[in-house]
């Protein structure tokens, strides 16, 4: 007979608040316990097997549908139902949209984009080097991912501040304050969905080479993409591609911060650029963790998960699990390639932008360490709350040798 979850003697674990290095340490003592441990909500895996196998197992479903069923998002949507995101689908409808739209985001797809990539990072990077000193988060990571989405989408670069301002309109749906701040959200939404779906028009009239164009000729190639859904797709690239890369771009620099040897190794040997983006989003990822619940009454390694008990999947835990990673708390971009880090998820909701986010960063971190050598804090790092979402500094002060 599995033992029922709710009747184990479990660690408690809590990171939310606690200073980067202390959720490291707690995630560690907890996992020392037990592979499964107790929070506010449910409960939380945090070694790479379990992390992995979970979000894996399709008995488990998207934790973000929670926050769709929230009772104010109820008949709330114009269209009369609210559309499902791909981050919360499941199944068949989930699997036929993965594949439909995966030839547009290959890493030979992303690899186009190389040279957007390169003049956009390289231009806000020209902005400041004189200075000798710059605010990272504001002055690089906050404008560099919004144009390269618009260039992916095919948008006018100029039309960057309406994204980025749809954008932290549509993130609200986090802040935990939906009754207030859904009139916002659904505005956003629509403005959005309405400007996508001009674009989608003009492409029917005359393709481009862009990614609306290549969603359309999948649409013409015998399975359909409605308008609908591209204009959800857009949504959620725009969503999902921004906040995580600037976030990322953000975490990866502090953590050069505290290794200056490693910073100045990356400027001298920029070939090392992809193994330091995978060792650095391992070491310290911008997505801490995400969510899953039981969708229907489950046994996992002999526990009982009743329908509806949420299972939060650690991936900060499984980058740092000592099962997975020889030495996890050593910080090194010369470590051979072995298990893969976990902050792009596992499964079926997998990053579907791994290969444009890792090819965004590959293109900032060696040209930053190149142009800004000796770098240094210039004051403290102002780091977001810990969360289990999306996470990283909100202020990052450097300074470092002016050219
Ligand atoms: C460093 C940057 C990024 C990180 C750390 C990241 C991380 C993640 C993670 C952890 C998930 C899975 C969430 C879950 O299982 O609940 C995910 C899904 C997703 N990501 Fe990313 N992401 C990044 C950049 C991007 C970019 C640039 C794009 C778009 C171009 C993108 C598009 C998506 C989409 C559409 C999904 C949903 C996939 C699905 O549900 O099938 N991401 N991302």
């Amino acid at each position: 007979m599995p033992d029922l979850v709710s009747q184990l003697d479990l660690p408690f674990l809590d990171t939310f608040g606690l200073e980067r290095n202390d959720a490291v340490e707690a995630i560690k003592a907890a996992r020392a316990m037990h592979w499964l441990a107790r929070n506010d909500l449910g409960y939380t895996v945090t070694r790479l097997q379990d992390v992995t196998a979970i979000l894996r197992d399709q008995r488990f479903h998207s934790g973000l549908s929670v926050i769709e069923q929230a009772p104010e998002f109820q008949g709330s949507y114009p269209g009369g139902e609210r559309r499902q995101s791909i981050l919360t689908m499941e199944g068949e409808g989930h699997a036929r949209l993965r594949r439909l739209v995966a030839p547009a985001f290959t890493p030979a797809a992303a690899n186009r984009l190389r040279p957007t990539m390169r003049a956009v990072v390289g231009g806000l990077v020209d902005a400041v080097v004189a200075r000798g000193e710059c605010e990272l988060v504001a002055d690089v990571c906050e404008p560099y991912p919004i144009p390269i989405i618009c260039e992916l989408l095919g948008a006018p670069s100029e039309d960057w501040k309406l994204f980025s301002h749809w954008a932290t309109d549509i993130f609200r749906i986090f802040n935990n304050n939906l009754a207030e701040d859904l009139p916002l959200i659904e505005k956003a939404d629509a403005e959005l969905t309405a400007y996508v779906s001009d674009m989608i028009a003009e492409r029917r009239a005359a393709p481009r080479d862009d990614l609306l164009s290549d969603l359309i000729a999948v649409e013409e190639a015998g399975d359909r993409l409605s308008t609908d859904e591209m204009a959800m797709l857009a949504q959620a690239v725009l969503m999902a591609g921004t906040d995580t890369t600037r976030n990322q771009l953000a975490c990866s620099v502090a953590l050069f911060t505290e290794h200056p040897d490693q910073w100045a190794l990356l400027a001298e040997r920029p070939e090392l650029a992809g193994r330091a983006v995978e060792e650095s989003m391992r070491y310290l990822g911008a997505v801490r963790g995400t969510a899953r619940f039981a969708a229907e009454d489950l046994v996992y390694r002999d526990v009982l998960f009743p329908q509806g008990t949420l299972v939060v999947t650690s991936l900060a835990g499984a980058n740092r699990d000592p099962e997975a990673f020889e030495e996890p708390d050593a910080f090194d971009i010369t470590r051979e390639r072995g298990t893969a880090q976990m902050t792009f998820g596992a499964g079926i909701h997998f990053c579907m932008g791994a290969a444009l986010a890792r090819a965004e960063l590959q293109e900032a971190l060696p040209l930053l360490a190149r142009r800004m050598p000796d770098l240094a804090r210039n004051g403290e790092i102002e780091w977001k709350p810990s969360s289990f979402g999306i996470w990283g500094p909100a202020r990052l002060p450097l300074r470092f040798t002016a050219s």
